[in-house]
């Protein structure tokens, strides 16, 4: 603890202390505002009276307002401690990059991380200290709207993914939080802010692992989630909250609750009264409340009467110090807050050029009936609400603006240099089942050979709060599509998205199929660089897209069952463990996707069947580019422990890597596999590897049969 730390801490008295651990929305604090606010707002549970001397601000607005901000508090502080300000900047400030599940897709660490330093340049000068991301919550169910957040169904691309995010944010020069902790992703049903039942190896195994992961890479602050695990709310979770993060992790940052989470304790039906929230909060090292007041109301209290010691409350005020000396807030209570600077790198040519790129990378090439690339003096159109749509920015878009967002068409003209004939055709609402307008939009297009459909899901169906029971493409699209087709149109569809979507009933109608999610301010460039052939998709899906909802959740990682269905088809129903009306698999496995070239992967080959503890084998293989372009192929490393003391799934991606080849060409890609890449949660609860015969697949995604078998021995 450094001397001033110490020295607040003596000086502070418990009522300041209280508030040093509170921190309250902007909107709170600005007089003009604040009370129509707070009265109307839903969940704001906290007041401009309840707020001075407060320790942290999150979700303002410009620099200015900041800077404002910032000195109206210090001036008033007995002790000069400046305010830290944080903000979800998710997927950029104002440069808008795609969303995390896109970026999942570009299976790149690097890029990930690059998204992440850029986002943090234009942040810290927008007046943001603390970013409240990366989110690592593992997903395994589209319906939940905030998978759009994360970077998918698999723990060690998120692992990988989570750590590569904490990278960039530093380098950016701002602090980060990763959330939230823990398995809000698994909300029952996809719906969000619903219970999660865990079990506590799977919780071990998969959920946990990306915020350890986050944690060793060096977050500075980990959120708590709202969500009820295994019939505890989060913040309440002692297991959780002290044994696993504090005492194993060893986590000595900030932990903060979620908004209003605190005093949802009471809601969920676990505590009675704020006071008690409070005492439970504190005991279980929460830090830093977020937007509910019960640190400010009952604090002093609980310790005056002996029920929280003076030790626990300072131990969470040391730590909230130490996170604002090492923002430099004491040498610089703006931290580098500048509106001028601000304007300076925001959309600057070099972020949008990184933008552009990261678009193009997270964008998965479902299907291509040999009708892409689009050849530039060919004559094509567009059609689809999202064809001149701006707003393309996903949820959580921070400071970006639809207005300096690129649109399809405005991409696609500005690449071709000429003006292309657009017809929405119908809205864009996912309950919009109005075909009126159809007939009108066909007439328009009529005479021209491709249609480039642009459709899917606005930026605001997915997110927090917007869960979908239905993640088909809406109604009144779909008819759109069907009808392009049959009347005769080639249909290359565009599909924009903030999760996967159920593309079964429109697939059949599309030559193409380009999933570009919500892909950001340079969406449109970035999509007529894939269209017309100028960049190769490379994305690959970071998570399964279902066939049918009720197949949610889904994920490639699953168990085999007693009664698994070989083969999948639906003539094969009778008590196996499947449905009667679609197959098990997903209509599109994790780790696929397409280019514009093809691939044969073969000759799958171990320097030993045998593994031995401390030892390690090279798996290899024979790639080759058989089309006629050149390409990049994301090949992957899959396992399986055959048989364990605790049943082990179908498989487990344990390595992929990017392989560049010329057309014709072809190259061996081996991985290096040990034996720490076979642990796992044991009977025993070790972490630890088994002795025994496992399968092991390399291939183009995760539905590959190239596999082969070794043993390892211990
Ligand atoms: C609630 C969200 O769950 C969380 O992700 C976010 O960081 C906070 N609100 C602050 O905006």
């Amino acid at each position: 603890m450094s001397e001033r730390v110490e020295k607040l801490i003596e000086k502070m008295t418990l009522e300041e202390k209280a508030r040093q651990l509170t921190q309250v929305n902007a909107v709170v604090i600005h007089a003009e505002i604040a009370a129509e606010v707070t009265g109307a707002q839903q969940g704001i549970e906290i007041c401009r009276e309840d707020a001075a001397g407060i320790g942290s601000v999150l979700n303002f607005d410009t620099a200015s307002e900041a800077i404002a901000i910032q000195d109206e508090y210090l001036n008033a502080s007995p002790h000069a401690i400046p305010l830290i300000f944080m903000q979800d900047v998710v997927h950029g400030y104002r440069t808008i990059f795609p969303i995390p599940l896109a970026i999942g897709c570009s299976f790149d660490p690097a890029l990930a991380e690059e998204c992440a330093k850029m986002s943090a340049v234009e942040a810290k000068y927008g007046g943001t200290h603390v970013t409240f991301s990366p989110m690592v919550d593992l997903v395994r169910d589209a319906r939940w709207g905030r998978v759009m957040e994360t970077t998918g169904e698999d723990v060690f691309l998120n692992c990988e993914m989570g750590r590569a995010f904490v990278r960039g944010y530093h380098e950016g020069g701002i602090l980060c939080c990763v959330k939230h902790f823990a398995a809000y992703g698994a909300a029952e049903a996809g719906r969000d802010y619903n219970t999660t039942d865990v079990s506590v190896r799977n919780l071990k195994e998969y959920y946990l692992p990306a915020y350890r992961a986050c944690v060793e890479e060096g977050a500075d602050l980990v959120m708590s989630s709202f969500n009820l695990l295994n019939g505890i709310p989060v913040n309440g979770h002692r297991e959780l909250l002290v044994d696993t993060l504090r005492d194993e992790w060893g986590f000595d940052g900030v932990l903060i609750s979620d908004y209003g989470a605190v005093t949802e304790m009471i809601v969920h039906g676990y505590l009675e009264s704020e006071k008690e929230c409070a005492e439970t909060a504190i005991r279980n090292g929460l830090d830093m409340e977020m937007m509910s007041p019960t640190y400010i109301r009952h604090l002093p209290e609980l310790v005056k009467e002996g029920k929280v010691s003076q030790k626990l409350v300072d131990e969470s005020l040391r730590r909230v110090l130490e996170m604002k000396e090492k923002a430099g807030l004491f040498e610089n209570r703006y931290g580098a807050a500048d509106p001028q600077k601000a304007e300076e790198v925001s959309l600057s040519p070099e972020h949008r050029a990184i933008a552009r790129r990261a678009a193009v990378r997270s964008a998965v090439l479902l299907k291509n009936e040999g009708v892409l690339p689009l050849s530039e003096d060919r004559e094509f159109a567009l059609a689809g609400p999202f064809a001149e749509e701006k707003y393309i920015l996903g949820n959580w878009a921070c400071r970006g603006r639809a207005e300096e967002a690129v649109s399809i068409k405005e991409g696609l003209e500005s690449a071709l240099g000429r003006n292309l004939v657009s017809a929405t055709g119908c809205g864009k609402g996912i309950s919009e089942t109005c075909v009126s307008d159809i007939p009108a939009g066909l007439a328009k297009l009529s005479g021209i050979n491709t249609v480039i459909a642009c459709i899917g899901e606005p930026s605001d169906n997915s997110g927090e709060g917007a869960s979908r029971a239905d993640i088909s493409i809406p109604p009144a699209q779909a008819a759109l599509v069907k009808a392009l087709k049959e009347a005769g149109h080639s249909v290359v569809a565009v599909i924009f998205g903030g999760r996967p979507q159920v593309l079964t009933e429109i697939e059949p109608y599309c030559d193409a199929i380009l999933y570009v999610w919500q892909p950001g301010t340079e969406g449109g460039n970035a999509v007529a660089d894939l269209l017309l052939g100028k960049e190769e998709p490379t994305a690959r899906l970071s998570m399964s897209f279902p066939r049918a909802v009720g197949q949610c959740p889904l994920y490639y990682n699953s168990f085999n069952t007693g009664r698994p269905r070989i083969p999948d088809t639906l003539k094969n129903s009778m008590y196996v463990s499947a449905y009667r009306d679609v197959c098990n698999a997903p209509l599109y496995p994790f780790g696929y996707g397409l280019g514009y070239t093809d691939w044969h992967i073969g000759g799958l080959r171990l320097s030993s069947d045998v593994l031995e503890a401390g030892g390690s084998i090279r798996v290899s293989a024979r790639l080759k580019n058989t089309g006629s372009r050149a390409g990049s192929a994301l090949v992957q490393l899959y396992i399986r422990d055959r048989f364990a003391s605790v049943v082990r799934p179908v498989k487990e991606l344990k390595g992929f890597c990017r392989v560049f080849l010329a057309a014709g060409t072809e190259e061996d890609v081996a991985f290096t596999l040990s034996e720490e890449m076979l642990r796992f949660y044991t009977a025993s609860g070790e972490y630890g590897s088994e002795a025994g015969k496992f399968d092991v697949w390399i291939g183009l995604d995760s539905s590959t049969d190239l596999s082969a078998e070794f043993t390892l021995v211990k």
